[in-house]
């Protein structure tokens, strides 16, 4: 049988998703000193990890390619649809705001409101919720920036502290969504590997801190 895949989350999630699976049974020592290599083997070589950027975990699970990930809620939410969602690992926990420069009427007055954000249908959604017509415009980082450089009149992003929107003069206006780092499987693979696949959520689920 091919070792189970799962393609884990680089940056913010790499060093807890690791930290997790090591708890949970699997030696993670090959995550630790992975060098340039791209595909390690973790536990017992039953499994095989992959390290991507989010949108990237996304789209090697949808594909059947990998046959889990983890990723977080915000990125399903922005881009991912066929995928099963089987388990809240409770790390990364951050939300979704909409955000304005401090003091500004964002509500007020009826000039369609220009957005920045990393994550636009997100937002989109966000807006439509509310039937208020917006112009969205993607930005890929740092998206503070949008309405201090006079692009947009607020943004839709992660807030996590708070910090850089406090650092930058601006504040939330109303949260959005709460968001957390999630377990995420490929359909057919839930079919074929249910067995395993069921027995390694629940290794984790076990060792999830409350
Ligand atoms: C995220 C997010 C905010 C910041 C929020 O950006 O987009 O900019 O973190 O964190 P805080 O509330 O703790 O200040 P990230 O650092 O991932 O980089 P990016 O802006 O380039 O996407």
């Amino acid at each position: 049988m091919k070792p189970l895949r799962i393609a884990l989350t680089k940056g913010r999630l790499e060093k807890k998703s690791a930290a997790l699976f090591e708890k949970a049974g699997f030696d993670c020592q090959s995550l630790t000193d992975k060098g340039r290599r791209l595909i390690l083997p973790i536990g017992d070589g039953k499994m095989e990890a992959v390290l991507a950027k989010a949108a990237d975990v996304i789209t090697y699970v949808e594909q059947g390619v990998c046959d889990l990930g983890v990723v977080g809620k915000d990125t399903i939410m922005e881009q991912g649809h066929q995928l099963f969602e089987i388990l809240d690992l409770g790390f990364g926990r951050c939300g979704f705001a909409l955000a304005a420069p401090r003091g500004a009427d964002f509500y007020g007055g009826y000039r369609v409101k220009t957005i920045a954000s990393k994550y636009p249908s997100v937002a989109r959604r966000f807006f439509e919720s509310k039937h208020m017509d917006v112009r969205i415009i993607k930005i890929e980082g740092s998206v503070e920036l949008a309405p201090l450089l006079g692009l947009s009149d607020g943004i839709v992003d992660i807030v996590e502290t708070g910090a850089t929107l406090k650092e930058n003069g601006l504040e939330v206006i109303e949260p959005i969504a709460q968001v957390s780092a999630r377990l995420v499987v490929n359909p057919a693979s839930m079919k074929l590997r249910k067995g395993e696949i069921e027995a390694l959520a629940a290794k984790l689920e076990e060792k999830l801190e409350r």
